[in-house]
């Protein structure tokens, strides 16, 4: 490790697409239920919430956020297809922009992890049936969040698939048009586009199943197509090679993101970033530890070989939420590497400053991250007004 006194890499400078980014703390795409529930249009609180946020020459990544209404999603996450949608996401553009700061983004197919209840009408098959749709018809066993079990999803027919990377392209126009510098394809933790990455979810007999090549076929199609539409340098992806969020698991998780990360870096070497959350990030403990479990590792499970298959910007995400050290390390054991922050950016808005100064974190109510209306959402306070 190279220990640099006066600019620690972690605050050393970045270039993300056409963004020159003056450090390297990103905030990671939350979730927060703060969207009207019918409309999907982003409450007024969200332009607060992520300009509280927002620092010069720092890059936000929103929430995952729907591209299409025959999409569904969960109740009070929102969308970027219509009009209204795009009107709000201009506020909070305008107002990340107000500081300087940089925000992508995180374009969104739920597939199996939506329900019923959240589909159109209109997305009736011929025998009037509206249900999730995925690689294959196998559903996420147990309850979901929302205490209904998660339904049997209908596997997607060929032309079915070519037009949802079309919604993606037209999701990712909008997302232009309301003023983000950029998007996120959500090709992570068992969404749609992970469900035909991983062995678990997708047993497909055609070209988007059976061999690595075959399941990356459509995640790599839609990096094609949104990155014809509104340029590589615009255009970004997550992944989550070893998480078992969602029922997924994949049989060989290093042949397989190797195999996507080879082909990105082959076909788009301009991409603005890759995004991979870290092994091993657990959701469901409370409170900051300063232990860090990213610490305990297996050394089989680690994103160095994805990492070093890639040449651009390469965000990593998971846990460095417990500890400024683990990001500081991150940031400088690997070039090119950005840190994102989930949970302690939820109740640190200012959780840049309190990085770069050591500063003491406020933890975090889990009860607050999708409940409705402000609290714990634009009520939690910087530093000086905390202490
Ligand atoms: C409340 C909450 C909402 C989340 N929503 C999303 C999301 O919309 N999209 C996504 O890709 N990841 C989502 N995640 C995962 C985070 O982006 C991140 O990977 C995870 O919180 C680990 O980072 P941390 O340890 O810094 O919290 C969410 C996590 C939490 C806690």
């Amino acid at each position: 490790m190279t220990v640099t006194a006066t600019k620690p890499a972690l605050f050393s400078a970045i270039k993300v697409g056409q963004h020159a980014l003056h450090h390297r703390l990103v905030l990671a795409p939350l979730t927060r239920s703060r969207a009207d529930p019918k409309s999907g249009v982003p409450s007024d609180d969200a332009s607060v919430y992520y300009q509280q946020r927002a620092t010069e020459g720092g890059l936000l990544i929103t929430e995952a956020t729907s591209i299409s209404p025959s999409c569904g999603g969960y109740p009070g996450s929102p969308g970027i297809y219509s009009q209204d949608h795009i009107r709000a996401w201009k506020n909070v553009t305008t107002a990340v922009h107000e500081k300087k700061g940089v925000i992508f983004l995180q374009l969104w197919h739920p597939g199996r992890a939506t329900f019923s209840f959240a589909l159109p009408k209109t997305s009736a098959t011929s025998d009037g049936k509206v249900a999730p749709v995925s690689a294959s018809d196998i559903a996420i066993q147990g309850d979901s969040p929302f205490g209904m079990p998660y339904e049997k999803p209908r596997p997607l027919t060929v032309d079915e698939i070519k037009n949802i990377a079309q919604d993606f392209v037209q999701a990712a126009k909008k997302a232009i048009d309301a003023g983000f510098d950029g998007v996120e394809i959500h090709s992570a933790n068992g969404y749609l586009l992970d469900q035909f990455i991983n062995t678990s979810s997708n047993k497909r007999s055609d070209i988007y199943g059976g061999s690595i090549e075959n399941r990356g076929r459509f995640p790599l199609q839609v990096v094609d197509a949104v990155s014809k539409a509104i340029g590589a340098d615009r255009t970004a992806i997550r992944f989550s090679p070893y998480s078992g969020f969602q029922d997924m698991k994949d049989d060989t998780p290093v042949a397989t993101w190797s195999y996507l990360v080879q082909q990105l870096e082959k076909t788009h070497p301009n991409l603005a970033y890759l995004h991979f959350v870290e092994p091993r990030v657990q959701l469901l403990d409370d409170g900051i530890d300063e232990n860090d479990p990213a610490q305990d590792s297996d050394e089989h499970e680690t994103l160095q070989y994805f990492r070093a298959l890639w040449s651009g910007p390469f965000v990593s995400a998971g846990n460095y939420t417990y500890s400024a050290q683990s990001a500081y390390d991150r940031a400088e054991s690997s070039p090119n590497n950005l840190v994102a922050v989930g949970r302690a950016f939820i109740s640190n808005p200012d959780l840049v400053e309190r990085f770069r100064n050591h500063l003491k974190l406020t933890p975090y109510n889990r009860n607050t991250f999708y409940s409705p209306g402000p609290e714990g959402y634009i009520d939690y306070p910087y530093y000086g007004a905390a202490n």
